[in-house]
């Protein structure tokens, strides 16, 4: 089940007209003067709004008043007041679905426009990098995709991910919390993973036709609440802030960070990225221990991480030399 565009675009706009009335009353017919529905259909859709958790109280004479939101990531919450040019203005929600990273490929293949962002309260096949799974459960975290369609070349495209990870973390210090980014992309605080990102492309030798930045953040979930095996390696930003987080109100400061990021890429390149990015980095300056990606060949390897180059490339001081690591698992 698909969520339905019209419905959406009503239901946003009533909430609209409740949150501009703010703590005065709005009546029924005011409301369906000024969208031109029936104060049937108005009178419905607020039934339908009540019974997704937004409280309005109704006053025989006054009309309505919208006293609190519920968490929720439908579409009319997360646009209300979000601020972007490209990423989010157009957004699909579902409640449960496979995986957004596979709706996603689905709509880009359908021609769906670059900023388009998929977004699920569930996940029933979330996918992690290497064939792994992602766990996704229902109402607790911003399990999201975003699909791009950017005209630089497709070797720029894995660079994605590092605007993902950096968005993240300026949206946890916009809400107060301190996070690190683990070369390439791993967010973590106190050494456990907050956010999985799979980023993905379709593209020719030399055009892109689109990249899906897949971005699993954990929000609210309780730690007892992780799947034994994930335990000691994953956390959630509620547990670092010590309170429930609302996911409407972060989510939009993800997407708000990514957009500005994205389009610092398409005028000037990713060098705002990196920059973002070694601000956040915990890996620059340690001690580090790279596994390669590509298995077999010479092995692990120790070295001191210096820095990143233009690629995105983690460049690492060995006995031996400098060596550039494009793609590997990095142990502080
Ligand atoms: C990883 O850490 O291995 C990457 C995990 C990526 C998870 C996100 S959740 C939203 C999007 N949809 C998916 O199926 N995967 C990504």
């Amino acid at each position: 089940w698909c969520y339905n565009e019209e419905v959406a675009f009503l239901r946003s706009k009533i909430l609209a007209l409740l949150r501009e009335a703010g703590d005065s009353y709005l009546s029924g017919e005011e409301m369906a003067k000024r969208l031109g529905v029936s104060r049937t259909a108005v009178w419905k859709h607020i039934q339908e709004l009540r019974r997704d958790g937004y409280d309005i109280v109704s006053h025989s004479r006054s009309g309505y008043s919208l006293q609190s939101a519920p968490d929720t990531l439908r579409p009319e919450e997360i646009k209300n007041g979000l601020h972007t040019k490209r990423i989010g203005t157009e957004i699909r929600f579902y409640p449960t679905i496979d995986s957004t990273n596979l709706e996603a490929k689905r709509l880009a293949q359908q021609g769906a426009p670059d900023g388009l962002v998929v977004v699920a309260e569930e996940q029933g096949k979330g996918r992690g990098r290497l064939e792994r799974s992602f766990f996704s459960p229902a109402g607790k975290g911003i399990w999201f995709s975003v699909i791009l369609r950017p005209d630089f070349l497709p070797q720029d495209a894995p660079k994605c991910t590092l605007l993902s990870a950096v968005a993240v973390a300026k949206a946890a210090e916009d809400f107060g919390m301190k996070v690190g980014i683990k070369w390439p992309n791993d967010v973590l605080a106190g050494g456990k993973k907050l956010v999985g990102i799979l980023t993905e492309m379709s593209a020719e030798m030399e055009r892109i036709h689109y990249v899906i930045i897949g971005t699993g953040i954990n929000v609210n979930i309780k730690a007892e609440e992780f799947p034994e095996e994930l335990r000691d390696k994953a956390a959630s930003f509620s547990e670092i802030k010590g309170e429930k987080i609302p996911r409407a109100a972060f989510f939009r400061a993800v997407l708000e960070h990514m957009d500005a990021l994205y389009d610092a890429i398409l005028r000037e390149g990713f060098a705002e990225v990196f920059s973002e990015w070694r601000r956040y980095s915990i890996t620059l300056g340690q001690t580090v221990r790279i596994i390669d990606a590509r298995g077999g060949g010479q092995g692990a390897f120790v070295g001191k991480a210096v820095d990143i180059d233009e690629d995105g490339a983690l460049l690492v001081d060995t006995a031996a030399g400098r060596r550039r690591v494009l793609a590997g698992d990095v142990s502080i």
